[in-house]
């Protein structure tokens, strides 16, 4: 028998649709919304308004890429949250409608899940190795941080998050500080491959265990700053690069510090990273080099699944429908993030 899922995303400001036949990508369709760079964020009303105008062509075009009708599908998977409720809500009663008009089951996915599930979409001709279980995941976005244990597609631990700001936030928020625009992280990633990450240092958290906290070290960053354009106006503008370096080098010695300690922890040497952050080059590069010091096996995502995409709603979909997991159509969106599988 083959599987055909139709994934919707709609958590914050992408609208998403893709099909999978089986664990294969037949089309993954995005469109994002441009409107919030202008505000430096992302503005919830006018992400629910977008995804409202957005949605049914990005479904339609990802059916038509994919060569279907909703007839050939199976089920159709849906973000339930976490994310901006009003965007949810968009995504949500849109695939209430399309199941109702076609009769077909549908399914709730967690948005964290499938960041963590896209290592497993399948891409015709690409490498498609992916991580065995149980492995660790270091999830990175702009609202989480988190160390997960995956034991098998269904069952996660959370072994550590963070107890405040996310890194993607921290990320973001330098840019912000430093005038780069939004979203900041891919100017920050940008401008650190010139820079010199050793010129500058910022305060380290002391967080017990395997939880992470970003908010002293973006305060540190901030009273930096001040200091130094108080002395010389010019500051900014000629350490721009070397800045983003070093604060980019710190989140990252952050991140890796917890997931080393993980690794010794629990034994495990599979390591992914997922989410937004990802995507970052300085990152990627630190967690092959430190995979290769320790004998792990290294998971990086493919840069188009690091953001938010309906292909990862859709391989979660394609788990759950096969251990019989199907939502009721009563069902309601949920902001706030909940346990894995719940
Ligand atoms: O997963 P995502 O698309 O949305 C959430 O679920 O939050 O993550 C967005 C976050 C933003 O904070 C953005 O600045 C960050 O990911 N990001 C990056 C890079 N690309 C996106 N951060 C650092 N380096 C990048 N190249
Ligand atoms: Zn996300």
């Amino acid at each position: 028998m083959t599987l055909t899922i139709l994934g919707i995303e709609s958590s914050c400001d992408d609208t998403s649709a893709a099909v999978l036949r089986d664990t294969f990508l037949l089309s993954n369709v995005m469109a994002s919304q441009e409107v919030h760079r202008r505000y430096g964020g992302v503005i919830p009303e006018l992400a629910s308004r977008a995804h409202q105008q957005n949605i049914l062509p990005v479904v339609s075009e990802a059916l038509k890429m994919a060569g279907v009708t909703m007839a050939d599908v199976d089920a159709i998977a849906f973000t339930r949250g976490p994310g901006l409720l009003g965007s949810l809500l968009v995504g949500t009663s849109f695939t209430k409608g399309l199941a109702l008009a076609t009769d077909k089951p549908i399914i709730e996915v967690n948005h964290l899940q499938g960041h963590i599930l896209s290592h497993f979409v399948q891409v015709e001709g690409r490498d498609n190795r992916c991580p065995s279980f149980p492995f660790l995941c270091l999830l990175v976005s702009g609202g989480h941080t988190q160390i997960v244990r995956v034991d098998d597609p269904l069952h996660f631990e959370i072994l550590g998050h963070t107890i405040d700001d996310a890194v993607g936030e921290a990320f973001d928020k330098c840019a912000k500080l430093m005038g780069l625009g939004y979203p900041g992280g891919p100017v920050v990633d940008r401008l650190a491959r010139e820079g010199d990450e050793t010129r500058f240092r910022f305060a380290k958290p002391n967080i017990p265990g395997l939880d992470y906290s970003f908010s002293g070290i973006k305060t540190s960053l901030l009273y930096f700053l001040r200091d130094r354009i108080a002395e010389d106006p010019d500051f900014l503008e000629k350490n721009k690069a070397d800045l983003c370096a070093s604060f980019q080098k710190d989140l990252i010695d952050i991140l890796l510090k917890k997931l080393i300690l993980a690794t010794k922890e629990t034994g495990i040497r599979q390591v992914a990273i997922a989410g937004g952050v990802s995507a970052n080059s300085g990152l990627r590069n630190r967690i092959e080099a430190e995979g290769r010091k320790r004998g792990w096996t290294t998971f990086l995502p493919e840069l188009r699944f690091t953001t938010d995409n309906a292909a990862m709603i859709a391989i979660t979909g394609h788990y759950k429908y096969l251990a019989g997991q199907f939502a009721t159509l009563d069902i309601a969106p949920r902001s706030r993030a909940a346990e894995y599988g719940d």
